[in-house]
């Protein structure tokens, strides 16, 4: 199998991410591409070395998978609090301000990420920006009146410190998406978000919305891969920045730590 060189990225960065993990860890499972690169990078220290953990989903994809590659998993209910979430992002700031929920899973992902004691963001490099806002904003809202919601949406933009204002039902082909909670989601084209915390507390006053894709505050670490095996680490709380390299063996298709 050949990895075009975004996945060679996403996988090195899961890669990576799964070696903060140890036994008796509780670990948030998140949704999208890159996080299923890294259940399986998890499922791969299960199997091999004997990794002792338990994983806290963020969707039923995300469970789904990690059912199939036999990686215990449990309920946040069940679990209370989690070591670490591991998940990927739609943008993320040099403050590692994020936007998440490209997937339509950004409610349980906030909910678990928030219930950890860290949380680690696994990207590629084209995903960090000056000014979150670029990537359109998901807004979780319930079905129940949508449309009065989008239209209270559209008029508390015009108050924020923000560039665009069109909001967009997300569809499915000719219906609405349809979250694993069974709420719709609005998408904010925004363009540039001056003042995300703001913008995120605002949003989630309006009724009907149950949630916005900002995440302030709640990532610690983020893990870039890069298509050549480059990997940077950046955790916020130490102010540390490292960088690392692996090699990618075309045989079996596994990032080997050289420099580590
Ligand atoms: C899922 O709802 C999202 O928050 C994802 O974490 C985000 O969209 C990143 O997905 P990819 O890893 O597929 O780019």
């Amino acid at each position: 199998m050949d990895l075009s060189p975004i996945d060679k990225a996403k996988f090195v960065a899961a890669k990576r991410s799964v070696e903060f993990i140890s036994s008796g860890m509780r670990v948030g499972l998140g949704t999208g591409s890159t996080a299923a690169w890294m259940v399986r990078c998890l499922a791969e220290r299960i199997h091999g070395e004997g990794l002792d953990i338990v994983g806290v989903p963020t969707s039923s994809r995300t469970a789904e998978l990690a059912r199939e590659l036999g990686v215990p998993v449990t309920s946040l209910d069940d679990a209370r609090w989690l070591d670490v979430t591991i998940d990927g992002a739609d943008e993320f700031d040099s403050a590692l301000a994020l936007i998440k929920g490209g997937g339509g899973a950004l409610l349980q992902e906030k909910i678990v990420a928030t219930a950890s004691d860290r949380m680690i963001v696994i990207t590629d490099a084209a995903k960090e920006v000056r000014t979150l806002g670029r990537f359109p904003l998901p807004v979780e809202v319930v079905p129940f009146g949508w449309q009065t919601t989008k239209a209270l949406l559209e008029e508390t933009l015009v108050n924020l410190d923000v560039l665009g204002r069109e909001a967009s039902l997300r569809m499915n082909d000719d219906a609405p998406f349809v979250t694993d909670e069974g709420n719709f989601i609005i998408d904010l084209h925004l363009q540039r978000i001056g003042n995300a915390r703001q913008v995120g507390l605002v949003i989630n006053q309006i009724p009907g919305v149950v949630e916005n894709g900002l995440f302030v505050d709640i990532c610690d670490v983020v893990v870039i891969g890069d298509g050549d095996g480059t990997v940077q680490v950046r955790d916020i709380n130490e102010g540390e920045v490292r960088e690392e390299s692996y090699e990618f063996l075309d045989d079996d298709n596994v990032f080997r730590d050289i420099d580590g």
